[in-house]
């Protein structure tokens, strides 16, 4: 990778800041002075220092969001705040985009990477990646709704869901649920209740695949993956 395309994407300015950086002789690699930004580097096996730091590379991001209401899962929004728009500039700059949307109106885990490997595979019906909602439902959900959801509802376009797995916590006029589903069909937990006569009234993701939302985020807050939680979440759909 050239020097200064290494050195914009860390953050250290546009290509034209990195130019004069290079030119005060502030950049050095393996310790050797080099004011030449079309030099290519290698960042995973050379070290590259600016001012005497190190420049610590990753060429992926992997962030955990809690995901307010009012705010798009998109990386761009000519109305609306977008998830993106909650990132420090430190995490924005490696351009990272949301794997999988939420509604405007639905709180909870959303994933940002820029690691569109990760994202075609978490995405992929075949996959089956679980997510896990909790949701408060206007209707008294009984068993009866579990067996309907394990067995597949039929949504109003027509298409008949996969098994999913229905919890209820608490049953009554107003009920609170669990429902763990393996695709992403749009408004899919609100329509699949939709199907049962019921209406969702707040929806939350608590989990992708093996990941469980922190719960010491509080919303609108982020936090980058651990290793092993991005380990975990590669080998999860291997
Ligand atoms: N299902 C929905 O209805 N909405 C979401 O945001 C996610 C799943």
């Amino acid at each position: 990778m050239r020097l200064d395309k290494l050195l914009s994407n860390m953050g250290f300015g546009s290509r034209k800041e990195v130019k004069k950086l290079l030119k005060a002789g502030s950049v050095r690699v393996e310790g050797k002075v080099v004011k030449d930004p079309s030099i290519h580097v290698q960042p995973e096996l050379q070290n590259v220092t600016v001012h005497g730091e190190n420049v610590e590379y990753k060429p992926f991001i992997y962030l955990m969001l809690n995901k307010p209401k009012g705010v798009i899962s998109a990386t761009e929004d000519m109305e609306h705040e977008t998830v993106v728009d909650l990132l420090a500039f430190e995490h924005a700059l490696y351009e990272p985009f949301p794997v999988g949307r939420l509604d405007k109106d639905t709180e909870g885990f959303v994933l940002l990477t820029n690691d569109g490997k990760l994202n075609h595979e978490l995405m992929s019906p075949k996959k089956h990646v679980k997510k896990t909602y909790w949701a408060k439902v206007r209707g008294v959900v009984r068993e009866e709704d579990i067996t309907a959801f394990k067995a597949g509802v039929i949504l109003d376009d027509g298409y008949k869901t996969k098994p999913a797995e229905l919890v209820i916590l608490t049953s009554g006029e107003i009920s609170y649920i669990e429902l763990s589903i393996t695709e992403g069909k749009f408004h899919q937990v609100k329509r699949m209740f939709q199907a049962v006569g019921k209406k969702v009234l707040e929806l939350k993701r608590l989990s992708i695949g093996p990941l469980a939302l922190d719960d010491s985020l509080e919303t609108g807050m982020y936090r980058e993956l651990t290793e092993d939680e991005v380990v975990l979440l590669k080998n999860h759909q291997a």
